[in-house]
This record gives structure tokens, C-alpha cells and sequence, in this order.
């Protein structure tokens, strides 16, 4: 049996200024024992899947089954057997202190008492807070509220967890050791499940066994990142930085430009081409100095998880 199964889900919202298909068509399995990882770009429709899962909300159409369970008719089933946290979230009581709040919930959740402590001690020794468990929540910075709020999905020992975004706005240090923690949870234990959703493709890198990449409401991949790189392996990009802003719109037309992604950058701008022809770089250095570009910087890179996204949906991620 898988962890999860998701057969043809669709999610439509009505709102004021009219239908929002948030998910179209998504089938999806996921097994036990993976970590799993949802990427995709802003308003993709990850957390809509998310909370589907979680029981939170129906599927418009189609069916989602988590460890068999079907999430629109079994949601008692399921509940006692997952958990969630999700980024920038603002759980607990702020009078309290670190050590209250997770012993509240651990009770909320009625673990018994040893237990409890016994967790709250190890994920507070792992994900490096033990010095704060005697501080009030309102008084915590967002990377240690974030420890908190992990460690408050995990007290439950959930058959499946689901991390919303888990480092959104976190500092590099901070998601580190969330990272971490997560990565070590998993491989410490036999058939648990890890659903994590990410807009960071070096998060989806390093921690996911597979990825799905996730664009408006669709699933348009599943595999391992190593899989996804290698199916653009012929290819590579190439990074420029020009000064001024020029024209770009004859890059497409440059024999063996694939895709290209353009940031404005101050003064100037910063191109990511996907290409197959190495004999065309020349070709393009030449087009941005003729429309009075200056190059300030070139480099020709392996393929990235974002040139895969950038290939499959033709935009950046970010
Ligand atoms: N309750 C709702 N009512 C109306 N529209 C909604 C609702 N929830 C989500 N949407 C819309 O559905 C789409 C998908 O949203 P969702 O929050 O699932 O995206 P996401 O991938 O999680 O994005 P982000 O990276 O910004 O968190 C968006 O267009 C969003 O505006
Ligand atoms: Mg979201």
C-alpha cells in the first residue's frame, strides 16, 4: 500500500472575480518511506493539495486516499495518524514558555506524560533550541518559533508529516538544521512518510528521494532530481549579466537557444539560457554588444532542477 494516493483530484474555487482551478487533474502516488517533495512556484496549488490531504478541505472531483484511507469520507481514520506545519505559522500561546506550549499540545494530543518529555528533550537537543524552552513564545524570533512549530508536528511520531513550505523566510542557518532534522527523523525510523512543499529547488535537491513539479494546478513531472536533470543532460545554461537593459527579443531566434529566463537586475540584467549548441554562445555575446550591451559576467553551468523547471514550464520558479 502506498502512503499516498491521489486520483484524479480537481479543486475549484468560486470566487467574486470568478473560477479559480487551484488543482487540475492530479494523480499522484507516493510511498512509504519517501520523503517527498512538491515544488513549484507561487500559487502553483501546493498548499491546496496540502490541505486536501490533511482533511481539511474536498476534492471538487476525484479521490485522495492517505495510508488507505480515503480523506473525504475517513478523516477520523486518518487525523490521529498525520500531522502538519507549515512556514510562518503562528501556533501556541505566546505567555507561555517553549516547554509549556509543546507539553500542551503533546497533551492535546494525549501522549503520555514520559514520552512526551522524552521527545520534547530529544527535538529540542537535535534541532539545537534546548537553550530557549524556558522562553515565552512572544518573545522568540521566527527561526525559533519555527523550531518550535517542527517540533510540535513531530511530538505526535505521525505515520505521514506534511511541511508546508517549512524554511519559508527562514535564515540560511535555521532551514540548515530544519533540513537536517527532517532528513534524520526519516532515516531514523522504518515507513514513515514526509510530504514537504517547496518554491527552494536546492531544498527539493537536497532533501527529496523524489520531487513532483507543480504548475498551475498540474503535475508535470515525477522522479528523482537526478532522473529530472538527466532528462535535459544534453544541455546546459549559460548565465550572463548585461549593462544596460537592451532588447532581448531576438535570443529565441539564436539556433540552439532552448528557453531563456530574464531578471532585471539594478542597471542592467541577468539571463539564464538553456541551450544545446555551444557554437552559438559567439553568436549571442555578439547580439548583446551590437544593441549596445556590455557582458559583465558569462558562465556556462550544469543543468539545474530550475533549468527542468524552466524547460518543462517555461518560467523560473522564483
Ligand atoms: N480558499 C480559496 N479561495 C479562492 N482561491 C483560492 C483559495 N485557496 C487557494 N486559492 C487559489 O488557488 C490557487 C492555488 O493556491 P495554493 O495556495 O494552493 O498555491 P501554492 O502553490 O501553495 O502557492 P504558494 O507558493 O504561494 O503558497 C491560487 O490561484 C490561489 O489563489
Ligand atoms: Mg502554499
Amino acid at each position: 500500500m502506498n502512503a499516498i494516493e491521489v486520483k484524479g483530484v480537481w479543486r475549484i474555487f468560486k470566487t467574486r472575480e470568478g473560477i479559480v482551478e487551484a488543482l487540475k487533474d492530479v494523480n499522484l502516488e507516493i510511498r512509504k518511506g519517501e520523503l517527498f517533495g512538491l515544488l513549484g512556484p507561487n500559487g502553483a496549488g501546493k498548499t491546496t493539495l496540502i490541505r486536501i490531504l490533511t482533511t481539511l478541505l474536498l476534492p471538487t472531483r476525484g479521490k485522495a486516499y492517505v495510508l488507505g484511507y480515503d480523506t473525504s469520507t475517513e478523516e477520523l481514520k486518518i487525523r490521529p495518524l498525520i500531522n502538519m506545519v507549515s512556514g510562518g505559522e503562528y501556533s501556541g500561546y505566546g505567555l507561555l514558555t517553549v516547554k509549556e506550549n509543546l507539553w500542551m499540545f503533546s497533551q492535546f494530543y494525549g501522549i503520555p506524560g514520559k514520552i512526551a518529555k522524552k521527545r520534547i528533550y530529544e527535538f529540542a537537543e537535535k534541532l539545537r533550541f534546548k537553550d530557549i524552552l524556558n522562553k515565552k513564545v512572544r518573545n522568540l524570533s521566527t527561526g525559533q518559533r519555527q523550531k518550535m512549530n517542527i517540533a510540535r508536528g513531530f511530538l505526535t511520531d505521525p505515520k505521514v508529516i506534511f511541511l508546508d513550505e517549512p524554511t519559508l523566510g527562514l535564515d540560511v542557518e535555521v532551514a540548515r538544521e530544519i533540513r537536517k532534522f527532517v532528513k534524520s527523523w526519516i532515516m531514523e525510523r522504518d515507513n514513515r512518510t514526509v510530504v514537504l512543499t517547496t518554491h527552494y529547488m536546492h531544498e527539493a535537491e537536497q532533501l527529496c528521494d523524489r520531487v513532483a513539479i507543480i504548475n498551475e494546478g498540474r503535475i508535470i513531472a515525477v522522479d528523482t532530481v537526478e532522473n529530472l536533470k538527466k532528462r535535459i543532460s544534453s544541455e546546459f545554461s549559460l548565465v550572463i549579466k548585461v549593462s544596460p537593459k537592451v532588447d532581448i527579443s531576438w535570443i529565441s531566434s539564436i539556433d540552439g537557444v532552448l528557453k531563456y529566463l530574464c531578471r532585471e537586475e539594478e542597471n542592467g540584467m541577468r539571463l539564464r539560457i538553456i541551450m544545446d549548441k555551444e557554437e552559438s554562445i559567439g553568436d549571442l555575446v555578439d547580439g548583446f554588444i551590437k544593441r549596445g550591451g556590455k557582458i559583465n559576467y558569462l558562465n556556462k553551468e550544469e543543468p539545474t532542477l530550475e533549468d527542468v523547471f524552466l524547460k518543462l514550464t517555461g518560467r523560473g520558479l522564483e
